[in-house]
């Protein structure tokens, strides 16, 4: 059996690595034996976007990188499919899986379909209902042409069935990325909060180091367009977490790159930088983000992957979006994350309020760390039935 299976970007990588690992384990027993190939598009390239991940992952180096790297969406997308074609007629895959809702999943689902090769989403069913971000396209891209439909949770399930998806193509199997938490936690544990900070400040801020001496901390990570696009939101943004909120607990911001970029060209950065309790960091490896969540007081941030994992670790979590393609992480269905939008008052109220709870870790249906292992069997399944 013949698979292909494709990451490009940071956030598809947690999600590969258990399958790829469920692979290996499934070819270890008699039966049918998985031809697997990993494609890397090559969306994220930096190393601390991307090599870190597959070395702190263990995920073995891809076997094609597409060197795909940024531009528009339409220069994402058209290159990645152009060049992932010629792989799909060289290696002529039985299968090929796409995790998440980035350009490189869209992109690879669109070329298999036109390659008349079955195709495979893992994390599909979420939506967010708002057209305005990129990675919802993606979803509604990557699912309708997709034969089986992994979803991570029974609300996704009643997406894909409110969209006609029939009923023999879906798949709950639970959330893959919860798999990664559950084998590399302990490894995360052990890590020094102080450690991690120190070894990942922005240039020219180590005399910030002695306002981490207390327990508590906030976390930070932002990288929406809907958020750090638009000067005036980012700029309302920044002003009330180094103005005001930071003033409690020293805030440490891990920096992704297009977010770097924003705050530099809208001249935000000296703010950020200036300000004593706010620690610029660079981008985080997995264990570290991890670490930090861990300890954190409370995490803001606008990412689906880090709201799912606060969940389970029951980090009270401020969602910077006015809406998620995530629900089953909110509070009001037992999660640990409010949403926000990014209205100043609206962030300044709902971080008092859930500065006065406490942890309260939460595990939505099979969440258990097996969900890989599932997805394999189901492949081979649905191969051996035609
Ligand atoms: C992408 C995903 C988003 C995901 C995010 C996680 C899409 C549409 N968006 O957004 O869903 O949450 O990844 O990070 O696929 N850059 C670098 N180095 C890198 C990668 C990017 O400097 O290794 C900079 C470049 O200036 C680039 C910008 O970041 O133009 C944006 O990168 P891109 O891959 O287009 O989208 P992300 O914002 O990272």
């Amino acid at each position: 059996l013949k698979i292909v299976s494709v990451v490009g970007a940071r956030p598809n990588f947690m999600k590969i690595a258990p399958f790829i690992r469920a692979v290996e384990d499934w070819n270890k027993n008699d039966g049918v034996r998985i031809d697997h190939r990993l494609v890397h598009t090559g969306q994220h390239y930096d190393d601390n976007m991307s090599r870190a991940f597959f070395e702190a992952l263990v995920i073995p180096e891809a076997d094609i990188n597409l060197g795909i790297g940024s531009g528009t969406h339409a220069e994402q997308v058209g290159q990645t499919m152009i060049a992932f074609e010629k792989v799909v007629r060289q290696f002529q895959p039985d299968w090929i899986v796409v995790v998440g809702d980035v350009n490189a999943t869209c992109a690879c689902s669109i070329t298999a379909k036109k390659e008349r090769v079955r195709l495979a989403h893992i994390e599909a069913g979420l939506r967010s209902g708002d057209m305005d971000m990129p990675e919802e396209i993606n979803r509604l891209v990557t699912d309708r042409l997709s034969d089986l439909l992994f979803t991570p949770d029974r609300l996704s399930n009643d997406n894909l069935r409110r969209e006609g998806v029939s009923e023999e193509r879906i798949k709950f199997v639970g959330n893959i990325m919860i798999d990664t938490l559950e084998v590399q936690r302990e490894k995360a544990k052990i890590l020094s909060v102080a450690e991690i900070v120190s070894g990942n400040l922005k240039e020219g801020q180590d005399s910030k180091m002695n306002v981490l001496r207390g327990e508590k901390y906030s976390l930070l990570t932002l990288h929406r367009p809907s958020n750090v696009d638009d000067p005036q939101t980012f700029g309302e943004i920044v002003d009330l977490l180094t103005n005001e909120l930071a003033r409690d607990m020293p805030l440490l911001w891990t920096i992704h790159p297009r977010t770097e970029k924003q705050l530099k060209t809208f001249g935000l950065w000296i703010k950020v930088v200036s300000v004593d309790n706010v620690l610029a960091l660079n981008p985080l490896g997995y264990h570290e983000l991890l670490r930090l969540n861990m300890g954190a007081t409370v995490v803001l941030t606008d990412s689906g992957g880090l709201q799912e994992e606060c969940c389970v670790l029951g980090t009270p979590c401020l969602t910077l979006r006015r809406n998620t393609e995530r629900p089953v992480t909110l509070q009001e269905h037992g999660g640990a994350s409010i949403l926000v939008g990014n209205d100043r008052d609206q962030i300044r109220r709902a971080y008092y309020k859930i500065l006065q709870g406490g942890r309260t870790p939460s595990r939505p249906e099979l969440w258990d760390g097996r969900t890989a292992p599932r997805i394999v069997e189901a492949l081979v399944q649905k191969s051996s039935l035609g």
